[in-house]
């Protein structure tokens, strides 16, 4: 077991704290922090020993890249090579911030690093705290969500809590994450840029900047890498999760029914639903996840929501389906595999 130091925003002022964090993450040791997106796992990239200990903590399997943290593009010259034109085009719009770009990389990143791949994914956190571990450390940060393989990203404090503490040396409580889904990833090997992660920088954001943008699942799969997190299993809650979707006055008739089955055979039941339509089912457990109108806030909800059915233990959980607005691709993205891709319509 370890013996975990948690610190607060306001510990990150006092020398002595920064030194701790500095020296454990110089020597191997991992520090959970937040990041604008999800909480993150963070390791000195140039540390064997500490890149292998967040494989082993998440249960990560290790042909899963991570992604190395930069406090400034100043320094990604040293890591990575650009060869595409509109990668500083990209750069200047969306860094710092939810971006993840895929570089043929350097032999300055190490090879343990990237899985194995000529390639490593690179971003600048938007999160002041962030960039600020990054600066005390004084080295690059590779930072995956901070949750178990497999359970929604941690985006509240407790999550973390949950999954590491005794784990990991170091947490830092930033509250809740303001975007609450982790970065878009874009590959920039090629000439035209491919999505292989959506998230809340979006396709159209993109493509405004940069013009033609490919998805990856538009492109035959053999003529490029995946992100290969992408493939597995992830998001899960422990209950059973189901999307449903269509007219709310529908969607809201046919979740009550499943309610009143559930319930007739002892079976727990939770429900995740907008402001709107909450007064309009009766239910015990109810997650209320934002504004119809909001897309912004049920991104920052998705995964609290999940793992608040965790926490109390539902065996069936329903969610209304969140398919219209510009971010609905990144968020109906993380819904549809944590439900796996169960989705009802009516
Ligand atoms: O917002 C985020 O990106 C968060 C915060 C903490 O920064 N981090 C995060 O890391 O989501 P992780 O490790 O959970 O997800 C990284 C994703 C995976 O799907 C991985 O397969 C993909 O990026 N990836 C990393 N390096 C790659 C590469 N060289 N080529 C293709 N995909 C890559
Ligand atoms: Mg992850």
């Amino acid at each position: 077991m370890v013996n975990t130091r948690i610190y607060t925003l306001k510990d990150l002022d006092d020398l002595k704290v920064q030194e701790d964090i500095k020296i454990s993450l110089q020597h191997g040791k991992n520090v959970v922090f937040p990041t604008e997106t999800v909480y993150g796992i963070g390791a000195n990239v140039l540390s064997q020993e500490g890149v292998n200990n967040i494989y082993k903590i998440k249960g990560r399997p290790s042909d899963n890249p991570l992604i190395m943290h930069l406090a400034s593009s100043n320094v990604l010259d040293e890591y990575v090579y650009i060869k595409q034109d509109y990668v500083n085009k990209l750069i200047k719009s969306f860094w710092p911030g939810p971006l993840t770009l895929v570089f043929d990389k350097k032999t300055t990143v190490p090879n343990y690093f990237t899985g194995g791949l000529d390639t490593v994914g690179v971003r600048i956190p938007g999160s002041d705290i962030a960039r600020k571990i990054i600066q005390i450390a004084n080295v690059p940060i590779c930072a995956p969500s901070a949750n178990i393989s497999g359970r929604p990203s941690g985006t509240l404090f407790k999550h973390v809590l949950e999954d590491f503490n005794h784990k990991v040396d170091i947490l830092i409580d930033g509250g809740k994450s303001e975007v609450g889904l982790e970065s878009t990833v874009l590959d920039v090997t090629k000439e035209i840029p491919v999505i292989l992660r959506p998230g809340m920088i979006t396709y159209d954001m993109i493509s405004d900047v940069v013009g033609k943008v490919y998805i990856s699942n538009e492109i035959n799969e053999n003529q490029i890498p995946k992100a290969p997190g992408m493939k597995y299993k992830h998001y899960a809650p422990k209950g059973k999760l189901m999307i449903v979707e269509g007219d709310p006055c529908k969607v809201v008739s046919y979740i009550n029914k499943k309610i009143d089955f559930h319930k007739s055979n002892n079976q727990s039941v939770g429900v995740i639903i907008t402001r709107d339509y909450k007064h309009l089912i009766h239910c015990d457990c109810i997650y209320e996840i934002g504004s119809a109108d909001n897309e912004i806030e049920i991104a920052s909800n998705i995964f609290a929501s999940l793992r608040e059915m965790d926490s109390k233990n539902i065996e069936y959980i329903y969610s209304f389906s969140f398919n219209q607005g510009i971010y609905s691709e990144a968020i109906m993205n993380r819904l549809l595999k944590a439900a796996n891709n169960n989705i009802i319509k009516v």
